[in-house]
């Protein structure tokens, strides 16, 4: 444990959605192993009651916040332009009253980079404040692009195949086309969060889930083009083991996958905010029965509606969950391949398990994901256009029986051992905590 880190404390602000708390927790926890208290400040009160696995956190309401309900019915790009307006003022308060509880130990705010109004708390309390992208490297790039680009303009440019076809300078493979804005609501409005997203105000450093072995160009390109430090240390549960699950976890698929060949299932889940047509729904079901592979499928409550015929193939072939323990799903020797929506938690999760994919991304920053799964790291099938029975079943056969399966699943494994190696004793992301811890204690001294 670090001298100087001892009982020093880190405020973390996640934006309160699963996919970014979850690796907000992560960190909490890696930080909290160095020796720092953590204390997380959530906006939304029911996301503080979700606390039983971190039981030397302390969990904090930012009051008066837009609720989290509000998400739907805005979408995310409004979402996040009002949580950031009725947030700042609530926000100093909350941080005003942890200063008198704890004196002056808080040794940094971290905030996610979706909660850019607590900059000017930082500021103003004098506190020491550190970006987390919870995203990859590569889309923290490209909201660096776009937040310079013209939206009218942008718009005319891309219907020419020409510039869509041309690869970003410096950037190869990444072309303009693959610019993750599809899905964002209006062009002009996503423009704007992605220049709140990358104006790193009076932050003095960023800190990035993922390894170098992943994304080496796009951290360089970030390296040079950012004048503060980057961190990229992840991925950061293959150390640390928090569980932040906002839903119950249904452990009976466990049970159900330790009767199933070795490599024969294909999990099914699109994350934590996507939902599929009904008629999606039932297309998928038919092309995976015509497939003769079993399915874990992770339906959520709320979410696409099961047709009788669907219920009927499923429960001859399949096993339905409202919530899975997805990295234990993933680890299971009868888990052969992943439908995926390429949330980056779920990217990074199954290629630490070595497990290879069918890419379904749903908007902007998942379809760069899924390039980067089947073009990059060549791990993924992508399935594109409508989802229709034919086409899924010949992606599943691809990656769970054909010999190309075979080579996606030999390069995640490849792919997982150099995860792993980052993440040890003298690798990339094990180094850069390292270095992180060392920079919080230095900026409190
Ligand atoms: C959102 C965005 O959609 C995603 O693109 C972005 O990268 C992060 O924020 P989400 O859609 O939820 O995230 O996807 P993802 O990033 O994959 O995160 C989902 C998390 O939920 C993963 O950690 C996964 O392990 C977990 N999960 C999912 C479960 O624990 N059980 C499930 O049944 C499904």
């Amino acid at each position: 444990m670090e001298k100087n880190a001892e009982k020093k404390r880190i405020v973390l602000v996640p934006f309160p959605l699963q996919g970014h708390i979850t690796p907000m927790m992560q960190l909490g926890q890696a930080l909290n192993l160095k020796g720092f208290s953590i204390t997380v400040a959530l906006g939304d009160s029911n996301r503080v009651s979700s606390t039983q696995h971190f039981p030397g956190f302390q969990f904090v309401t930012i009051p008066e916040t837009i609720p989290l309900s509000q998400h739907e019915a805005l979408g995310v790009v409004e979402f996040v332009v009002t949580l950031n307006k009725t947030s700042e003022t609530s926000f100093k308060d909350c941080i005003a009253h942890l200063l008198l509880q704890h004196g002056n130990d808080i040794a940094c705010i971290i905030y996610d980079e979706l909660m850019y109004f607590s900059e000017a708390t930082a500021k103003d309390l004098r506190i020491p404040s550190v970006i987390f992208t919870t995203g990859s490297a590569t889309n923290h790039v490209c909201s660096c692009i776009l937040s310079k680009l013209n939206a009218e303009k942008f718009l005319i440019d891309m219907e020419d195949p020409e510039v869509q076809n041309k690869v970003v300078e410096n950037l190869h493979p990444l072309k303009y086309k693959d610019l993750p804005t599809s899905g964002m609501g209006p062009l002009e409005r996503f423009l704007e969060i992605c220049a709140e997203v990358v104006n790193k105000r009076t932050a003095s450093a960023v800190i990035i889930n993922t390894s170098s072995c992943l994304e080496s160009s796009s951290l360089s390109w970030l390296k040079q083009e950012l004048s503060i430090p980057v961190y990229p240390l992840g991925p950061l549960h293959i150390t640390t083991s928090a569980n932040f699950s906002l839903l119950e976890e249904d452990r009976n698929c466990i049970e159900w996958l330790n009767k199933q060949k070795p490599r024969s299932v294909i999990y099914i889940s699109v994350g934590s905010i996507a939902h599929m047509e009904t008629k999606e729904v039932l297309e998928m079901a038919w092309g995976l029965y015509n497939s003769n592979q079993r399915f874990l499928w992770v339906i959520r409550p709320g979410t696409e509606s099961m047709p009788v015929e669907v219920s009927k193939i499923v429960s001859e072939r399949g096993c339905i969950v409202k919530w899975a323990p997805q990295n234990e799903v993933l680890v299971h020797p009868a888990v052969g391949g992943f439908w995926s929506h390429c949330g980056w938690n779920s990217t990074l999760e199954s290629i630490v398990e070595g497990v290879p994919m069918i890419c379904r991304p749903f908007n902007g920053e998942q379809k760069l994901n899924a390039m980067y799964i089947e073009s990059v790291w060549r791990v993924g099938v992508l399935l594109q256009g409508e989802v229709e029975r034919g086409g899924v079943e010949r992606a599943v056969k691809r990656l769970i029986v054909d010999d190309e399966g075979v080579g996606m699943r030999e390069r995640a494994l490849v792919l997982k051992e150099k995860l792993n190696a980052s993440v040890r004793s003298g690798g990339s992301s094990y180094n850069a905590l390292d270095e992180l811890v060392h920079y919080l204690e230095a900026e409190y001294i």
